[in-house]
Protein backbone atom coordinates (compact mmCIF):
# COMPACT_ATOMS: atom_id res chain seq x y z
CA UNK A 1 0.00 0.00 0.00
CA UNK A 2 1.68 3.22 -0.95
CA UNK A 3 0.71 7.03 0.82
CA UNK A 4 -0.47 9.63 -0.06
CA UNK A 5 -0.19 13.43 1.14
CA UNK A 6 -1.93 16.03 -0.44
CA UNK A 7 -0.59 19.70 0.50
CA UNK A 8 -1.22 21.63 -3.01
CA UNK A 9 -3.32 24.71 -2.56
CA UNK A 10 -3.03 28.55 -1.93
CA UNK A 11 -3.57 28.54 1.85
CA UNK A 12 -5.91 31.87 1.40
CA UNK A 13 -7.55 31.25 4.58
CA UNK A 14 -4.32 32.19 5.95
CA UNK A 15 -3.32 35.27 3.89
CA UNK A 16 -0.78 37.32 4.37
CA UNK A 17 1.24 34.63 5.93
CA UNK A 18 1.30 32.19 3.23
CA UNK A 19 1.67 34.37 0.80
CA UNK A 20 5.60 33.43 1.56
CA UNK A 21 5.16 29.84 3.62
CA UNK A 22 2.88 27.32 2.09
CA UNK A 23 0.20 26.64 5.09
CA UNK A 24 1.17 22.71 5.19
CA UNK A 25 4.83 23.95 6.46
CA UNK A 26 3.22 26.48 9.01
CA UNK A 27 3.50 24.82 12.84
CA UNK A 28 1.36 23.07 14.73
CA UNK A 29 2.49 23.56 18.27
CA UNK A 30 6.53 22.27 17.66
CA UNK A 31 5.96 20.69 14.26
CA UNK A 32 5.56 21.89 10.77
CA UNK A 33 1.75 21.15 9.92
CA UNK A 34 2.68 17.77 6.93
CA UNK A 35 4.57 16.30 9.62
CA UNK A 36 1.43 15.11 11.21
CA UNK A 37 0.21 13.58 8.25
CA UNK A 38 2.87 12.30 7.53
CA UNK A 39 3.49 10.11 10.67
CA UNK A 40 0.19 9.29 10.30
CA UNK A 41 0.81 7.17 7.31
CA UNK A 42 4.19 5.86 8.77
CA UNK A 43 2.26 4.81 11.88
CA UNK A 44 -0.14 2.85 9.44
CA UNK A 45 2.52 0.80 7.91
CA UNK A 46 3.41 2.49 4.95
CA UNK A 47 7.16 2.69 3.84
CA UNK A 48 6.74 5.02 0.95
CA UNK A 49 4.60 8.30 0.31
CA UNK A 50 4.06 10.43 -3.07
CA UNK A 51 3.75 14.28 -1.53
CA UNK A 52 1.90 16.18 -4.03
CA UNK A 53 2.01 20.13 -3.92
CA UNK A 54 2.03 23.27 -5.71
CA UNK A 55 4.85 23.73 -8.05
CA UNK A 56 6.22 26.87 -6.91
CA UNK A 57 6.58 25.32 -3.89
CA UNK A 58 7.79 21.74 -3.57
CA UNK A 59 11.15 22.87 -3.38
CA UNK A 60 10.67 24.60 0.59
CA UNK A 61 9.41 20.70 1.22
CA UNK A 62 11.82 19.10 -0.43
CA UNK A 63 14.40 21.68 1.83
CA UNK A 64 12.05 20.14 5.08
CA UNK A 65 11.29 16.87 4.07
CA UNK A 66 14.53 15.22 1.79
CA UNK A 67 14.29 11.89 0.82
CA UNK A 68 12.24 11.59 4.27
CA UNK A 69 14.64 9.56 6.13
CA UNK A 70 14.44 11.42 9.22
CA UNK A 71 10.68 10.46 9.06
CA UNK A 72 11.25 6.63 8.32
CA UNK A 73 9.81 6.40 4.86
CA UNK A 74 11.03 6.90 1.50
CA UNK A 75 9.11 10.53 -0.02
CA UNK A 76 8.66 11.20 -3.97
CA UNK A 77 7.46 14.39 -4.67
CA UNK A 78 4.57 15.39 -7.79
CA UNK A 79 3.42 18.80 -8.33
CA UNK A 80 0.18 20.27 -9.08
CA UNK A 81 -0.72 23.08 -10.96
CA UNK A 82 -3.26 25.80 -9.45
CA UNK A 83 -5.46 24.56 -7.20
CA UNK A 84 -7.66 22.28 -9.15
CA UNK A 85 -9.53 20.23 -6.11
CA UNK A 86 -8.30 17.51 -3.89
CA UNK A 87 -8.93 14.85 -6.99
CA UNK A 88 -6.74 16.67 -9.14
CA UNK A 89 -4.23 16.71 -6.83
CA UNK A 90 -4.40 12.62 -6.07
CA UNK A 91 -4.40 12.33 -9.71
CA UNK A 92 -0.89 13.46 -10.00
CA UNK A 93 0.23 10.89 -7.81
CA UNK A 94 -0.44 8.45 -10.34
CA UNK A 95 2.74 8.26 -11.57
CA UNK A 96 4.40 7.18 -8.84
CA UNK A 97 1.59 4.46 -8.15
CA UNK A 98 1.43 0.59 -9.70
CA UNK A 99 -1.50 -0.89 -9.17
CA UNK A 100 -1.72 -0.29 -5.47
CA UNK A 101 -4.08 0.43 -2.98
CA UNK A 102 -3.51 4.26 -1.61
CA UNK A 103 -4.22 5.29 1.83
CA UNK A 104 -4.39 9.38 1.08
CA UNK A 105 -4.18 12.08 4.45
CA UNK A 106 -4.85 15.44 3.78
CA UNK A 107 -1.52 18.01 4.41
CA UNK A 108 -3.52 19.67 7.10
CA UNK A 109 -4.91 16.73 8.54
CA UNK A 110 -4.08 15.97 12.43
CA UNK A 111 -5.12 12.57 14.02
CA UNK A 112 -4.51 11.55 17.74
CA UNK A 113 -2.78 8.06 17.37
CA UNK A 114 -2.37 5.25 15.35
CA UNK A 115 -4.88 4.22 12.46
CA UNK A 116 -3.33 1.34 11.47
CA UNK A 117 -6.37 -0.85 12.91
CA UNK A 118 -8.77 1.22 9.65
CA UNK A 119 -5.94 -0.08 7.52
CA UNK A 120 -5.74 -3.50 8.06
CA UNK A 121 -9.72 -3.59 7.67
CA UNK A 122 -9.52 -1.80 4.55
CA UNK A 123 -7.01 -4.49 3.38
CA UNK A 124 -9.35 -7.39 4.66
CA UNK A 125 -12.36 -5.50 2.29
CA UNK A 126 -10.33 -6.30 -0.98
CA UNK A 127 -12.24 -3.86 -3.31
CA UNK A 128 -13.29 -0.53 -3.00
CA UNK A 129 -12.53 2.51 -0.70
CA UNK A 130 -13.07 3.17 3.12
CA UNK A 131 -13.11 6.77 5.08
CA UNK A 132 -13.07 8.01 8.19
CA UNK A 133 -15.63 9.82 9.90
CA UNK A 134 -15.90 11.75 12.64
CA UNK A 135 -18.71 13.44 14.93
CA UNK A 136 -18.76 16.99 15.22
CA UNK A 137 -20.66 20.30 16.53
CA UNK A 138 -23.95 20.50 14.03
CA UNK A 139 -22.14 24.12 13.09
CA UNK A 140 -19.29 22.40 12.64
CA UNK A 141 -20.45 20.39 10.10
CA UNK A 142 -21.04 22.64 8.13
CA UNK A 143 -17.26 23.51 6.64
CA UNK A 144 -17.01 19.36 6.10
CA UNK A 145 -17.76 17.20 3.91
CA UNK A 146 -20.95 15.35 5.98
CA UNK A 147 -21.90 11.87 5.52
CA UNK A 148 -25.86 10.05 5.20
CA UNK A 149 -25.58 7.20 7.09
CA UNK A 150 -28.78 4.95 7.38
CA UNK A 151 -28.66 1.27 9.16
CA UNK A 152 -25.35 1.36 9.36
CA UNK A 153 -24.12 2.13 5.43
CA UNK A 154 -22.91 5.08 4.35
CA UNK A 155 -25.33 6.58 1.34
CA UNK A 156 -23.99 9.44 0.68
CA UNK A 157 -21.88 12.77 1.16
CA UNK A 158 -22.37 16.22 0.90
CA UNK A 159 -19.70 18.64 0.82
CA UNK A 160 -20.46 21.82 2.93
CA UNK A 161 -24.19 21.83 2.75
CA UNK A 162 -26.06 24.58 4.96
CA UNK A 163 -28.38 22.44 6.56
CA UNK A 164 -26.03 18.94 7.31
CA UNK A 165 -28.00 15.91 7.66
CA UNK A 166 -25.44 14.45 10.23
CA UNK A 167 -23.01 15.66 12.48
CA UNK A 168 -20.83 12.79 11.10
CA UNK A 169 -17.96 14.52 8.84
CA UNK A 170 -15.57 12.91 6.18
CA UNK A 171 -12.10 13.21 7.75
CA UNK A 172 -8.93 13.73 5.29
CA UNK A 173 -7.86 9.75 5.19
CA UNK A 174 -9.13 7.92 2.67
CA UNK A 175 -8.43 4.62 1.32
CA UNK A 176 -8.76 3.21 -2.22
CA UNK A 177 -8.02 0.49 -4.11
CA UNK A 178 -6.05 1.04 -7.24
CA UNK A 179 -9.22 2.15 -9.81
CA UNK A 180 -9.41 5.48 -8.16
CA UNK A 181 -7.38 7.20 -11.21
CA UNK A 182 -9.25 5.63 -13.46
CA UNK A 183 -12.83 7.07 -11.32
CA UNK A 184 -10.72 10.80 -10.89
CA UNK A 185 -10.32 10.52 -14.79
CA UNK A 186 -14.82 10.34 -14.93
CA UNK A 187 -15.37 13.37 -12.47
CA UNK A 188 -16.41 16.69 -13.99
CA UNK A 189 -15.18 19.73 -11.94
CA UNK A 190 -18.08 21.02 -9.21
CA UNK A 191 -19.41 24.44 -9.75
CA UNK A 192 -16.31 26.19 -8.07
CA UNK A 193 -14.43 24.50 -10.51
CA UNK A 194 -12.20 21.70 -8.12
CA UNK A 195 -12.72 18.18 -8.74
CA UNK A 196 -14.15 17.40 -5.88
CA UNK A 197 -13.26 13.64 -3.56
CA UNK A 198 -16.82 14.05 -2.21
CA UNK A 199 -18.05 13.97 -5.66
CA UNK A 200 -14.89 10.67 -5.79
CA UNK A 201 -16.12 9.52 -2.61
CA UNK A 202 -20.13 8.90 -3.74
CA UNK A 203 -18.85 7.21 -6.73
CA UNK A 204 -17.57 4.45 -4.76
CA UNK A 205 -20.88 4.54 -2.12
CA UNK A 206 -22.98 4.71 -5.35
CA UNK A 207 -20.68 1.05 -6.76
CA UNK A 208 -21.57 0.14 -3.04
CA UNK A 209 -18.16 -0.52 -1.91
CA UNK A 210 -17.44 2.54 0.41
CA UNK A 211 -16.95 1.23 3.89
CA UNK A 212 -16.80 3.78 6.92
CA UNK A 213 -14.96 3.62 10.63
CA UNK A 214 -16.04 6.15 13.30
CA UNK A 215 -12.19 6.93 14.44
CA UNK A 216 -12.15 6.71 18.29
CA UNK A 217 -9.33 9.17 18.74
CA UNK A 218 -9.37 13.25 18.56
CA UNK A 219 -9.01 14.82 14.73
CA UNK A 220 -8.97 18.08 13.47
CA UNK A 221 -7.94 19.92 10.58
CA UNK A 222 -5.40 22.81 10.74
CA UNK A 223 -6.66 24.67 7.58
CA UNK A 224 -8.14 27.84 9.33
CA UNK A 225 -6.58 29.80 11.82
CA UNK A 226 -8.72 28.84 14.71
CA UNK A 227 -8.61 24.71 13.86
CA UNK A 228 -4.86 25.46 13.29
CA UNK A 229 -4.50 26.97 16.71
CA UNK A 230 -7.29 23.85 18.10
CA UNK A 231 -4.63 21.06 16.67
CA UNK A 232 -1.74 22.87 18.42
CA UNK A 233 -3.34 22.98 21.44
CA UNK A 234 -4.66 19.11 21.22
CA UNK A 235 -1.16 18.14 20.44
CA UNK A 236 0.53 20.45 23.49
CA UNK A 237 -2.06 18.74 25.53
CA UNK A 238 -0.89 15.47 24.33
CA UNK A 239 2.40 16.26 25.04
CA UNK A 240 2.01 16.93 28.60
CA UNK A 241 2.09 20.91 28.24
CA UNK A 242 0.14 22.33 31.19
CA UNK A 243 -1.26 26.00 30.55
CA UNK A 244 -1.60 28.66 33.41
CA UNK A 245 -3.18 32.03 33.28
O1 LIG B 1 -10.45 18.19 6.43
C1 LIG B 1 -11.47 17.38 5.92
C2 LIG B 1 -12.23 18.07 4.79
O2 LIG B 1 -11.26 18.37 3.75
C3 LIG B 1 -13.36 17.18 4.25
O3 LIG B 1 -14.38 17.04 5.21
C4 LIG B 1 -13.95 17.77 2.96
O4 LIG B 1 -14.89 16.89 2.44
C5 LIG B 1 -12.85 18.03 1.94
O5 LIG B 1 -13.37 18.66 0.79
C6 LIG B 1 -11.78 18.94 2.54
O6 LIG B 1 -12.37 20.21 2.80
P1 LIG B 1 -11.50 21.55 2.96
O7 LIG B 1 -12.35 22.73 2.68
O8 LIG B 1 -10.81 21.53 4.26
O9 LIG B 1 -10.43 21.39 1.78
P2 LIG B 1 -9.23 22.34 1.41
O10 LIG B 1 -9.56 23.02 0.14
O11 LIG B 1 -8.84 23.20 2.58
O12 LIG B 1 -8.07 21.31 1.15
C7 LIG B 1 -7.61 20.41 2.15
C8 LIG B 1 -6.22 19.95 1.78
O13 LIG B 1 -6.23 19.34 0.48
C9 LIG B 1 -5.20 21.06 1.73
O14 LIG B 1 -4.52 21.11 2.97
C10 LIG B 1 -4.28 20.67 0.59
C11 LIG B 1 -5.07 19.69 -0.26
N1 LIG B 1 -5.43 20.26 -1.59
C12 LIG B 1 -6.56 21.00 -1.72
C13 LIG B 1 -6.89 21.52 -2.96
C14 LIG B 1 -8.16 22.35 -3.13
C15 LIG B 1 -4.58 20.02 -2.65
O15 LIG B 1 -3.55 19.34 -2.52
N2 LIG B 1 -4.92 20.56 -3.87
C16 LIG B 1 -6.04 21.30 -4.09
O16 LIG B 1 -6.30 21.74 -5.23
Amino acid sequence: MKGVVLAGGYGTRFYPVTRVVNKHLLDVFDEPVVYYPIRSLVGAGIEEVVLVTILEEVDQFKKLLGDGTELGVKISYATQEGAGGIAQALLMAKPFVENENLMVVLGDNIFQGDLSEYVESFEKQGKGAKILLKQVSHDDARRFGVADVKDGKIIGIQEKPSHPRSDLIVTGCYMYDSRVFDLIATLDPSPRGELEVTDLNNLYIDEGTMSYDVLSGWWTDAGTPASKLKASILVALEKGVTFHR
